[in-house]
């Protein structure tokens, strides 16, 4: 009889981890490196791509509001994560935390939310990264048709000199006379899953230093779309001052807008926070981790959302929002003051950036399928190791396979509500279990403690429900599929071939 509750003993992790050689407890990393790591898996396709849609179609210039309630979110939920991982003294996720403290049913259906989260987060950002690779091809005089870097019956006009998505276009603009082209699979956001896939096949070596270098790219793009963007304002009160005005659009009956926009505009730019949890995955290699964690999660979200703020507030100043619905919103920015060699770099910065954000996403992937496989719950191949590269390798490449369809054939606004909601998801169910383990073992050393528990854990619960109730019918719809499928494969396949239930029935 198999029993859901069964944990996963701390001396098997601890072994395995040890066998892995990922077993490091090393404490070297301080406040900065922890923050630097936030920023890295933080910034992407979020503020990149997912701003301009969310401010034209939801919340207009309060999409820096959503910013606040999204940010504010995740802190309660990055509190409840980082004591979660303090509890276990080996690197992992949210899925091994849960299986050793919450049982293995819980952590079935966590590791099953987190392969939502990843994969299609990998999806959504290689869809972000089609548009800025597109238009920086189109900026160097390279016009690839929209046939190809467009999804599925996208339907696409030339104009201005180069192909633009229809539903980006000002109403006023009339399009019929226009020449058109429907898009039938986006072949550029397909290669570069295969490309992105075919690295962690090889193999990556993850390096503080690499990281270290991608973040200063990001932050430098976002810094010279600042001043670049600050300054065209300053020369230009009268186009900011139009712009912001109404700064909360009336309700649209076509559109959100008003306050529920701004709600709504946070369940849509919450993808841009995804990624802090890679902190809290450090938790053992803080040097302190009781001051530092919270210094690590919670300051690399105080400055991503100052500097989202900042963007959507400058973005929104320097182009109407009604105009913002495009694939490339920041560089569509930069082109409004006219600065084109801004408007390169932002596109080749945006296009290495969001390069690293998909590796890390199908890296995050991997490992949880990989912990997954080793425990017995998803069939052996997952967590073969290729004899030279020494990669999970097939799991990476059946992974790899079935997300590069994704963005090839499904836009990235439903692909990005889809993550939005499994995350959502995963921050209630960590926020819910930081608590039930406070009474249900009160004396579990624990090395960063969430404070005022239960009112944040509580306040985590219900800012991430608030946020999936703004979600659209459609997504709760694929999330009830998506964990019916999930519940399928553990009763019919894990509770027989979970090793730690065969233990317990061998004991
Ligand atoms: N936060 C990450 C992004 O915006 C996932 O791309």
């Amino acid at each position: 009889m198999a029993n859901l509750l069964e944990v996963k003993p701390l001396s098997a992790l601890m072994e395995e981890a040890g066998e892995q050689g990922s077993h490091t407890l090393k404490r070297s990393l301080g406040p900065v490196n922890l923050i630097t790591l936030g920023i890295g898996a933080i910034i992407g396709a979020g503020i990149f791509v997912l701003t301009g849609q969310a401010a034209a179609l939801h919340a207009g210039p309060a999409i820096s509001l959503s910013f606040i309630m999204a940010g504010i979110t995740c802190a309660f939920a990055g509190l409840c994560y980082a004591e979660f991982a303090s509890i276990i003294p080996i690197a992992g996720s949210a899925y091994t935390y849960g299986y050793a403290t919450l049982g293995e049913f819980v952590a079935w259906i966590i590791g099953w939310d987190l392969v939502l989260e990843y994969a299609f987060g990998a999806a959504t950002v290689a869809s972000g990264w089609s548009g800025y690779f597109t238009s920086l091809l189109d900026q160097i005089g390279i016009h690839l048709p929209p046939q190809i870097a467009t999804t599925y019956g996208a339907v696409s006009v030339f104009y201005d000199g180069r192909w633009q998505l229809a539903t980006s276009l000002s109403p006023s603009i009339n399009t019929s006379t226009l020449p058109h082209a429907t898009g039938i699979f986006n072949l550029v956001a397909f290669l570069a899953i295969v490309a992105v896939t075919t690295v962690l096949v090889i193999g990556v070596k993850e390096s503080a230093n690499l990281n270290s270098a991608i973040v200063i790219v990001k932050l430098a793009i976002v810094a010279i779309f600042l001043v670049i963007g600050t300054g065209f304002l300053l020369h230009h009160p009268d186009v900011a001052k139009a712009n912001w005005h109404p700064f909360i659009p009336p309700k649209d009956p076509s559109g959100e807008f008003g306050w529920g926009g701004i709600a709504a505009g946070a369940a849509s730019v919450f993808f841009a926070y995804i990624g802090f949890d890679a902190v809290s995955t450090a938790a053992q290699e803080a040097r302190n981790p009781q001051r530092d964690m919270p210094i690590g999660i919670l300051g690399s979200l105080v400055i991503c959302t100052v500097l989202y703020i900042a963007v959507s507030l400058v973005l929104t100043g320097m182009v109407n929002y009604k105009a913002l619905n495009v694939a490339d919103p920041v560089a569509l920015g930069i082109d409004a003051a006219g600065v084109p060699w801004g408007s390169l770099l932002v596109k080749i910065g945006a296009v290495f950036g969001l390069g690293t954000v998909m590796l890390v996403m199908l890296l995050g992937q991997s490992r949880v399928f990989f912990s997954m496989s080793r425990d017995g719950l998803l069939p052996k191949w997952a967590s073969d190791i290729h004899p030279r590269f020494r990669t999970p390798w097939i799991s990476n490449i059946v992974v790899g396979g079935i997300v590069a369809f994704l963005p090839a054939v499904l836009p990235i606004d439903k692909l990005s509500q889809l993550v939005n909601m499994g995350t959502l998801l995963a921050f209630a169910i960590v926020s819910a279990g930081v608590w039930i383990l406070r009474r249900r073992h009160p004396d579990l050393e624990r090395p960063f403690r969430t404070p005022l528990v239960p009112l944040v854990p509580l306040l985590g619960i219900l800012s991430a429900f608030y946020l999936m109730i703004k979600l659209p019918l459609l997504t709760w719809t694929v999330l009830v599929i998506w964990l019916v499928i999930g519940l399928f494969i553990y009763f019919n396949y894990s509770v027989k071939h979970s090793k730690v239930q065969r233990a317990l029935n061998r004991a």
